[in-house]
């Protein structure tokens, strides 16, 4: 058996989860962060809650003989994306990170362009506007600090 360990916490997570459950070979893990109260059904084993950083992976990694780390996080979720890729270096274990393509700019768009949630807040001006916010429940707050605007979120 090859033991691979998913780290998870997105739709794409759970449906390679679901299709890798098919394999006799493999023993899959789908590792959690324990935001989510009631999670849905993964397909797989999970286990639940921080590694306690890169090291804490490693080591995790190691006493569990994994053979593959996958890499299947949010795009937002950056600091679990490089710990992971630090303790596949340190466990000496290969690793694959999922990534979904970018947004591509097309003839007709208007981007602005901030490096985070907060400049975003502040980028939309101080006249009321109507936004749509596509960023997920965890950074929503970010948007209490421009109260003048109508959010429809996502
Ligand atoms: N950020 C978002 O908008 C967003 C949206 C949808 C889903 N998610 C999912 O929610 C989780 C947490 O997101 P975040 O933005 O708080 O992450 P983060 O800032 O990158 O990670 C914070 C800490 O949470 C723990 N952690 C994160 N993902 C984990 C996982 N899959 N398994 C075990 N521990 C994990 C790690 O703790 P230790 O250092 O103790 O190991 C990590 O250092 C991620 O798994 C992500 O896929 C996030």
């Amino acid at each position: 058996m090859t033991n691979i360990l998913i780290l998870g916490g997105t739709t794409e997570a759970r449906q390679l989860a679901g299709k890798l459950a098919a394999r006799a070979d493999l023993a899959v893990t789908l590792s959690l962060a324990g935001r989510t109260e009631s999670p849905v059904a993964q397909g797989v084993p999970v286990r639940v809650g921080g590694f306690g950083g890169a090291q804490g992976l490693a080591a995790y990694l190691k006493e569990t003989g994994t053979a593959l780390l996958i890499d299947a996080t949010h795009p937002y979720a950056a600091r679990i994306s490089a710990n992971a890729a630090e303790a596949a270096r340190q466990a000496g274990v290969p690793i694959l990170a999922l990534r979904r393509p970018g947004w591509e700019p097309v003839a007709g768009d208007r981007w602005t362009l901030v490096d985070s949630v907060a400049e975003a807040a502040t980028a939309l001006g101080t006249a009321p506007r109507r936004v749509f916010l596509a960023i997920g429940r965890q950074e929503a707050g970010a948007f209490e600090a421009a109260p003048q605007h109508h959010y429809l979120i996502r």
